[in-house]
């Protein structure tokens, strides 16, 4: 693999031990996946966040890239294993704590903008398009690539902090654009109508499609909070970080794929039955991915002088409530019972054995709930979420 001048003193340890790690894991690599060069990138978000994850060998590699590392780049963090100001009030236990406050602190110390979210678009970390990143959450990188028209591979957490140190990454994969062209078409029968429709289709298209790119026809509307949800769901369900949709995002393409494939009203519901189990929900869980404000404000506009009868989680990112805080949402909120879960969220979070069923408006939160978590689930959209919250 060639490098640079500048590259190759990073690797003879120049700019010190961190750095030097760093550029070895990226060379590593880039070897792996047959790169030529590195190149640039300018913003890098790090997954592996949560101490539940990372465990203790994972905790000692972080201090220890602390000592001498710092990152380069504009770079914020995955959600967390708790809220990192109100993890109490949350259940969350205290030696838990202390390890994510250790974790939180390297991350701290190695310049990162310690705000935990998989929505970092929403709140500063924005690439503009064409622009080289280094993502790590799998929705956050299928917005990043399929919406916002930024190039990404989806980075593991130690590769995504090698390129925050370096402020480099091998250039393959997902960053060329002979890799980002539609091999499939998908000829959507039905529009989807809310957030949670869109995780269906999500689900639906994913498992079609596999690890082919799509060419999705058919929609003429989405809001960035239909989008977000389609792309969590995307991710999980099927194996690859990126799809075109006609007339919704913005990526060119040369490609005119032959196959095609339709996606009826009836694969959209077979998704959604897919995701109801049987039960009573005990917990109701709004925020995958993070909520955005407007997602806040319907919320605080449905719980108003109302009461939830049920354990109610709010995820999104700290910058996002403190807009809520100012707006006065929070306290609507607040005042319901119903409880903000900053920084965190069900997949990272200790929550095993807590709770049975959950009600829940993201199809990706279903996978987690199931999968993490051994929770049956129930999956409709946001107002009814609310209004199983408040039975
Ligand atoms: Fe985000 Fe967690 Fe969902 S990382 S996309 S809220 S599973």
């Amino acid at each position: 693999m060639f490098l640079t001048k500048e590259e190759e003193k990073i690797l003879a340890g120049e700019e010190g031990l961190a750095a030097q790690k760093s550029m070895e894991i990226l060379v590593a690599l880039g070897e792996i996946f047959g790169a030529e060069r590195m190149i640039d990138i300018s913003s890098v978000q790090v997954a592996g966040v949560s101490y539940h994850n990372l465990g203790e060998a994972g905790l000692e590699f972080l201090e220890d890239l602390a000592k001498d590392g710092k990152v380069k780049v504009l770079t914020t963090l995955n959600p967390a294993g708790m809220d990192l100001e109100n993890w109490r009030n949350l259940g969350i236990p205290s030696d838990f704590a202390e390890k994510q406050e250790r974790v939180i602190n390297a991350f701290k110390k190695l310049g990162i903008i310690t705000t935990c979210t998989c929505t970092p678009y929403l709140i500063g970390n924005l690439p503009r398009f064409g622009e080289h990143i280094a993502w790590s959450e799998s929705s956050a990188v299928t917005f990043a690539n399929s919406v916002l028209g930024a190039k990404t591979n989806k980075e593991g957490g130690p590769s995504a902090l090698a390129s925050a140190i370096t402020g480099k990454t091998p250039y393959y994969g997902f960053h060329l654009d002979k890799n980002r062209e539609p091999e499939i078409v998908v000829n959507v029968k039905k529009e989807p109508k809310s957030e949670m429709e869109f995780g269906a289709l999500a689900l639906a298209i994913g498992k079609m499609v596999g690890k082919k790119i799509p060419l999705i026809k058919g929609i003429k509307k989405a809001s960035v909070d239909d989008l977000k949800s389609f792309c969590a769901s995307f991710a999980t369900y099927s194996s690859t970080i990126m799809f075109h949709m006609e007339g919704i995002t913005p990526n060119k393409f040369k490609a005119n794929p032959k196959e095609t494939i339709e996606i009826t009203s009836k694969d959209v519901e077979d998704a959604i039955r897919f995701l109801n189990d049987e039960g009573d929900v005990d917990f109701v869980f709004i925020g995958c991915p993070h909520c955005s404000l407007a997602e806040i404000e319907k919320i605080s506009k449905l719980l108003k002088g109302k009461k939830v009868k049920k354990e109610t989680w709010i995820c999104t990112a700290r910058p996002t409530k403190k807009i809520a805080d100012a707006m006065g949402y929070t306290k609507i909120i607040e005042d319901s019972g119903a409880k903000f879960a900053c920084d965190t969220c069900l997949a990272v979070a200790p929550l095993k054995g807590r709770f049975k069923v959950i009600a829940t408006n993201s199809a990706k939160g279903c996978y987690y709930g199931r999968g993490s978590n051994a929770f049956k689930t129930k999956f409709m959209t946001l107002e009814k979420c609310i209004e199983e919250a408040l039975k």
